[in-house]
This record gives C-alpha cells, sequence and structure tokens, in this order.
C-alpha cells in the first residue's frame, strides 16, 4: 500500500513518536541515511511561495541520497491546466513521491487518490502537518513530550493551528487556542479531534481571552494574521487581530522559561512583536531548523525506511 502523509491524524500517538525519534536519528546521524532515497526523485508541486518547506523537502531529498524537480505555481496549475488525476498519474510515472503545496485541501486528496506514489502534504488551506511534526520535535528537544505541556496558540485558527489541534488530539496535553469570535477554529474541526482527544486524554480550549491561553503556559505559539491566499482581508483582519499579538506584556503571563514559536515567515510588530521574536524566549530558527529533519523523517517514512 502507498504510505501518504497528508494530515497528523492519519498516526498514531506510537506513529508519530515513531517519526519524532527518527526525525531526531537523522539529525544526530545523518551519514546513516545518506542512501535512503538513492536512485529515487521527489517531485515538489508548490501553488503558493515558500522558503523553509521547499528547502526542507528539496534539500532534504538531496541529503537522502536523492533527486528532486520543483515545479512553481505557474508551471503545473494544478486542475487548471489539466485535472489533477491527469498531473498524478503522469507523476506517478516520472517520480516516486509527490510534495503537494495547495490552496484547496481537496486538490491535496484527489492527487492522493490517483497517485501511484506517495503523496506529501506541504501545506494546504486547512492543514500544514509537516509544520508541526518539525515543531513536535523542537518541544521534544527542549521541553519533552507535549503531553506535559500547556501551549497557548494566539492569532488566525489557520491550517498551522488546525495541525497543532491534531497533535495534541493525538499526544495528549494542554492547548488553549485565543483567537477573536468569528476566527476560532470551526466546528467540524474540533469535531474531528474528539474521539482523539477521549483517547490521549488532551484538553483543548477555545477563548477569546489572550489572558486565560497565556497563564503559565509553557509555550506561546502565534502564525501571520493573513495566510496566503487571504491577501484582500488583509485591511480587516489586521483590525480584528490587533489585541492578539505576542508581545512583552503578553510574555509576562507565561512562565518564566516559555518558549515563543512561530512557524514563519513573520510579519514583525503585527502578531509578534520585534522585541519577542528576539528574546531569549524565541526559538523560531531551531524551529526552522527543525523543519529539515521532520521532512527527511517523512521522506524515509514513506519509502518504508523507517
Ligand atoms: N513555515 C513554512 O511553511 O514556511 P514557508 O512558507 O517558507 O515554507
Ligand atoms: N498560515 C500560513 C502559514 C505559512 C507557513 C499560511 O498558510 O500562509
Amino acid at each position: 500500500m502507498v504510505k501518504h502523509f497528508l494530515s497528523l491524524r492519519d498516526f498514531s500517538k506510537e506513529e508519530t513518536n515513531k517519526l519524532i525519534d527518527l526525525a531526531l536519528d537523522i539529525k544526530k546521524n545523518p551519514s546513516k541515511y545518506s542512501q535512503v532515497l538513492s536512485g529515487k526523485c521527489v517531485g515538489l508541486f508548490f501553488e503558493k511561495p515558500s522558503l523553509r518547506t521547499k528547502a526542507a523537502f528539496y534539500i532534504g531529498a538531496l541529503q537522502l541520497g536523492g533527486q528532486a524537480i520543483y515545479y512553481s505555481p505557474d508551471e503545473v496549475q494544478l486542475g487548471l491546466r489539466e485535472k489533477i488525476a491527469d498531473v498524478a498519474r503522469t507523476a506517478s510515472q516520472f517520480m516516486d513521491v509527490a510534495v503537494l503545496r495547495t490552496y484547496s485541501h481537496e486538490k491535496v486528496l484527489e492527487f492522493a487518490d490517483f497517485s501511484a506514489i506517495p503523496v506529501i502534504n506541504a501545506l494546504s488551506d486547512l492543514l500544514h502537518p509537516s509544520q508541526i511534526l518539525g515543531d513536535l520535535i523542537t518541544m521534544r528537544e527542549l521541553k519533552g513530550g507535549i503531553e506535559n505541556l500547556k501551549v497557548a496558540y494566539i492569532g488566525d485558527a489557520n491550517n498551522v493551528c488546525n495541525s497543532l489541534m491534531d497533535a495534541f488530539a493525538i499526544m495528549g496535553g494542554i492547548l488553549y487556542i485565543a483567537a477573536p469570535k468569528g476566527y476560532q477554529p470551526e466546528k467540524r474541526m474540533l469535531d474531528k479531534t474528539k474521539s482523539y482527544c477521549i483517547k490521549s486524554g488532551a484538553k483543548i480550549t477555545i477563548t477569546a481571552s489572550v489572558k486565560e491561553a497565556a497563564q503559565m503556559s509553557d509555550v506561546v505559539y502565534t502564525d501571520v494574521w493573513v495566510s496566503m491566499g487571504q491577501e484582500k482581508e488583509r485591511a480587516k483582519r489586521k483590525k480584528i487581530f490587533k489585541n492578539f499579538q505576542i508581545n512583552d506584556q503578553l510574555l509576562k503571563l507565561a512562565k518564566k522559561d516559555c518558549l515563543v514559536m512561530h512557524c514563519l515567515p513573520a510579519h514583525r510588530g503585527e502578531e509578534i512583536t520585534d522585541s519577542v521574536m528576539e528574546s531569549k524566549n524565541s526559538v523560531v530558527f531551531l524551529q526552522a531548523e527543525n523543519r529539515l529533519y521532520a521532512a527527511k523523517a517523512i521522506l524515509t517514512y514513506v519509502f518504508g525506511k523507517s
């Protein structure tokens, strides 16, 4: 059976921990994994810009002994130039894995349906699972497993937030999401996590109070107020989210040694201040680095070499 990586909810707690262990082993012993993708080619199909994710999967593929080909947003035009099903079947003839960054999440699912090769979700409007796998690695390295943490996500309940919810639902732990009314997690996304939360003991709380979320938290996490594709809403969103900023005042509510996390790119002065980005609590560049090990672990996993 083809192994895809589409959503964190497709993995059990044990499997997720194995992926984290694998990523940390790859980080420690890169040479052990230098031939995992020998003779294989990774195809990257991106509808949106990227710095970290493209680097993580492209360079990750090369470091694992494989090759990579990158299609920029204008080239393939998933579903526009030709049907996604036709792209998926064609890609399956040339490549050994497809890494997709899309607007609609349905495009990733449709591609996977018709693909004979593994498909990796490298961000859709709905989910960003490879980001959160990287973040689980960062939290494990610095704080141990998330099951022992209180994490406060402050801001828009977007793709990053949805995958963070999935991670907590599977692994356990306490997650607070502080977002303005109308921008809180969708009921259908919350509902999807419910049975997992019962099993893991996770507690996910949605609030409009930044204070309630940040109070005594081990991690304060944020992401942009305006995600890719929402540019027309910029002015409106900047007003709505103005009190959902990670700044020095907010940081004082959290534990002294709390981690400040951001998937990046950051809009300094909007969701996070310069001062917090540069503070001793900020681990945003370690997060960025760990994207590479997450990508290498995912690539290793889909080829059944984990
Ligand atoms: N965090 C993240 O996915 O960054 P890029 O958009 O630069 O890939
Ligand atoms: N929520 C952001 C994440 C960028 C990595 C976006 O989708 O644009």
